[in-house]
Parts: C-alpha cells; structure tokens; sequence
C-alpha cells in the first residue's frame, strides 16, 4: 500500500538527497511546496533548540500540525574539531548575512570556514544529521554521522552547502565531487534516514 509521507523542508539540496531515498522505500512523497505549505514567518521560530534532534523534532512536529500528513524532517550540520564543534546547529546560517540566497550564502559559510581555519593544522570535522519522523501516533529520531576533513580550497561542483569542503574519509574526495548515490551511503543524511525508515511501521 502506498505510503505518502510529506518532507518537511524548504532546502533543495536537502531535498533532492531525501527524495530518491523515501521513493526507495516506497514512500509517495509530497514536499512543502507540492502541499501547499507556504513559508510561514514563525517557521523562523522553529529552530531554537539546543541541540540537532530538538530542532528536528521541532520542525517535523511543526509541519505535521499544517499538513495532518506524516513528516520527516532533519536538523544537520557540520562540526569542526579546531572551531570546538562550530558550526554546529548554526551551520545555515553562520556567516549572519540573512539578505543572501541559498548560493550566495554557502559561498559565505564555505568563505568564512577557510577564514576561520587559516592556518589550523587539525582540519577534522564530521556532518552530523538528526532526521525526525511525526504521524499521528508515533514520533522518533534517530542520528547519523560522517567524518572527514575541511580542505584548503573548493574541490566539485555537485551538492550544496559545505560540501565543496568536506573531504569524506570513507569516499576519498570531497561531497561535490561525489555522485549522489556515494554520498547517500556514507553521509550524515543517508545514515540517519536509513535508521528511521527501518522504524517507520508499514501499516503506515
Ligand atoms: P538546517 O537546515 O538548519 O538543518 O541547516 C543545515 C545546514 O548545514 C545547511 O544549510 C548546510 O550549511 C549544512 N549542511 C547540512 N547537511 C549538509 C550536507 O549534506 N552538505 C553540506 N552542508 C550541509
């Protein structure tokens, strides 16, 4: 039976990254926009947890009281061991500058990233995902986790966010230079989403 299940966000990069997964699952998959969910002003107000898996909790729970569907949402970001885990939930919005678009505004985080880090010999970092589930019955998250390193200069033109930075370990390039399905095996978002389907009951 089919599953429709609504992705609670307005980030097209992340977007395109959870859509093929939920579809392989057999999710019938709706977003903000096919739902019909404009941007609300409090939907700024959502994200003011302390942590990834509040804030996911938070924003599935906030769609899923809009739509009456079942949502997914996630609260990710990157970590970086020199910046003493900076900047973490912040990752979005780091460099502060709220008049840019989704582009201009990963070529100022990615900017202030190498700023940040001119210099620094430990360049480790890791992606941290927390993705969320809400129905009427159920809620849970569940965490994901990859690791790597912040190089000296942009490598790919593929993904979005940090990702032109963000040598993967396990991949041996960075997320740019990935193909969409390496990257779901091994990211931050592949592994969390890979959990909670697994929770998702399918009577659903
Ligand atoms: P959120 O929408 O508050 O969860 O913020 C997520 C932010 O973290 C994004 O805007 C990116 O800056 C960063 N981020 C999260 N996941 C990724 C990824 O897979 N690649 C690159 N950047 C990411």
């Amino acid at each position: 039976m089919a599953r429709p299940l609504l992705l609670g966000t307005r980030s097209q990069g992340k977007l395109r990254e959870l859509r093929p997964l939920f579809e392989a699952a057999g999710f019938v998959v709706a977003d903000l926009h096919l739902a019909g969910i404009p941007r609300e002003p409090g939907e700024d107000a959502i994200e003011v947890g302390a942590t990834f898996a509040e804030n996911a909790l938070a924003k599935a729970r906030y769609y899923h009281r809009l739509s009456g569907q079942a949502v997914v949402a996630d609260d990710s970001g990157l970590e970086v061991a020199a910046l003493a885990g900076a900047p973490g939930i912040h990752s979005k919005r780091w460099c502060q500058d709220g008049t840019l678009d989704a582009h201009a505004l990963d070529r100022a985080n990615n900017a202030l990233l190498l700023r940040r880090l001119h210099g620094a010999t430990d360049r480790s970092a890791r992606f941290v995902c927390a993705a969320a589930y809400v129905d009427a019955d159920d809620e849970f998250v569940e965490l994901g986790e990859c690791a790597g390193a912040i190089l000296t200069e942009t490598r790919g033109d593929g993904g979005f966010g940090y990702d032109p930075l963000f040598f993967s370990n396990e991949l041996g390039r960075t997320f740019s230079e990935a193909d969409a399905l390496s990257k779901e095996r091994v990211s931050h978002r592949g592994r969390a989403c890979a959990k909670l389907i697994a929770r998702i009951p399918s009577r659903r």
